[in-house]
């Protein structure tokens, strides 16, 4: 996993558009994440992105556009009219901007609940509680265990969510995601709150996801060196409508780009 091959998106769009009322939050948005890459997308507050990650897992289903996703080379499908949960068992997970968890559940029962969306049984096996359904169930708690241990949080597996540090649950989060088995993995301001040492950190376990997992990165986010730094590249969006796409290099020298951030203040 050194880099994207060239050409074989796991993520393409067309023409996405997203309209609420007499807004438009996404205007036109052709978007491509090469597989294996890390692709950032940034862009000043209420320019779409979130509204673009709901609309790729079926939080919201987009005016127009087609939107598809290729959990593997060879094959294509059409995410527009999916549910979200579905979505989430083709091989899209994400986090949320706002943290997410399960508060008053355990680490390790967060990640359990993150594994149930790939599990066969399903709620029938749950309540008669067959033999099959419990050695998934073992299987699935042995998973997650040996994910916890590979990021660092195999020590707090019993501990309640909420009584984690604000990094560790942010860390967590990106766990839950993992344990659903993506292959592209969608990352909504996952340097939102952490200190400098802690999105040093991020930087680290943002490519170490990449490699370990071999899976593909979107990565909405602020803070420009972060940005900067992991990317492959980067697409700017500015009130729904893309204004620039390249290397990073490019982007932090687009006069188009300089213009939509300064023009904030
Ligand atoms: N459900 C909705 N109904 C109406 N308007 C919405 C809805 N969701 C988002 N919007 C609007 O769409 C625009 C884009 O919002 P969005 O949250 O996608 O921006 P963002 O780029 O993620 O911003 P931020 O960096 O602040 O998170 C905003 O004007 C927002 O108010
Ligand atoms: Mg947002």
């Amino acid at each position: 996993m050194s880099g994207p091959a060239p050409g074989d998106p796991v993520l393409s769009t067309s023409g996405v558009t997203m309209i609420f009322g007499g807004l438009t939050a996404l205007s036109d948005v052709n978007f491509r994440v090469e597989r294996g890459s890390i692709t950032a997308l940034i862009g000043p507050n209420g320019a779409g992105k979130t509204t673009f990650f709901n609309c790729l897992t079926g939080i919201y289903r987009p005016s127009r556009g087609i939107m598809t996703f290729s959990p593997e080379p060879g094959r294509s499908i059409q995410l527009r009219k999916l549910a979200p949960d579905r979505i989430t068992r083709l091989g899209v997970a994400r986090t949320f901007q706002n943290i997410r968890l399960f508060n008053n559940l355990t680490v390790l029962e967060n990640v359990l609940v993150g594994c149930h969306s790939r599990m066969k049984a399903g709620l029938l096996g749950a309540l008669l509680r067959d033999r099959g359904t419990r050695d998934e169930e073992r299987a699935m708690a042995e998973f997650s265990y040996r994910l916890l241990e590979r990021y660092g949080l195999a020590a707090s597996a019993n501990h309640v969510a909420k009584n984690l540090p604000y990094g560790a649950q942010r860390r967590l989060e990106i766990v839950r995601a993992l344990a659903t088995r993506p292959a592209l993995l969608l990352l909504d301001e996952p340097a939102a709150g952490l200190n400098i040492a802690e999105t040093r950190e991020l930087d680290e376990l943002i490519r170490f996801v990449r490699e370990r997992e071999g899976l593909s990165i979107l990565l909405i986010e602020h803070d420009m060196s972060l940005v900067m730094s992991v990317s492959d590249s980067v697409y700017v969006l500015d009130y729904g409508v893309l204004i620039a796409s390249g290397p990073p290099a490019e982007i932090r020298r687009d006069p188009k780009v300089v213009k939509a951030y300064l023009g904030e203040d």
